[in-house]
């Protein structure tokens, strides 16, 4: 990774806007959502299988971001593979933009290594895109420019 100068022209900060979501990977979806929403009381907002990313996932609101509970479809999955080496738990960061494509470009500009050179469709009919965690000291990281009725 290409270390970052404070020179003028430097655009960083701002390559995010805010905290979308945080995915946490599952075994049991539905012990899951037991846990965060009947014992720690959040809102279950949406529902939805992410053929493209391999997981049944669940939306809980939390603030202005959400968590977002995704469990594999199949072994073959990303994240039954994350499971299976790391054991259910903190899967992702996704940081929200409302143009993807600029993160992008700007991410590849800071020497970002990413999994996504384009955007892909994600829950809710979003576009998202993941950075390398070896760009990011070992943190899955996703950008995700909500549809925009949400
Ligand atoms: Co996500």
């Amino acid at each position: 990774m290409r270390t970052t100068r404070s020179a003028p022209g430097n655009r960083l900060p701002g390559v995010f806007g805010e905290i979308d979501h945080i995915g946490i990977a599952v075994e049991d979806l539905d012990g899951a959502i037991a846990l965060y929403r009947d014992q720690l009381g959040m809102r279950e907002q949406h529902r939805e299988t992410v053929e493209e990313q391999g997981v049944h996932a669940v939306l809980l609101e939390i603030g202005d971001a959400h968590i977002e509970l995704i469990a594999p479809i199949g072994p073959e999955t990303g994240v039954a593979r994350f499971i299976e080496r790391n054991g259910p738990g903190m899967h992702h960061v996704a940081y929200r933009t409302d143009d993807i494509d600029d993160t992008l470009r700007r991410l590849v500009e800071q020497g970002m290594r990413m999994i996504d050179r384009e955007p892909r469709v994600g829950i809710r009919g979003s576009r998202v895109a993941f950075v390398h965690p070896k760009s990011t000291g070992g943190v899955l990281t996703e950008i995700v420019q909500p549809a925009e009725d949400h």
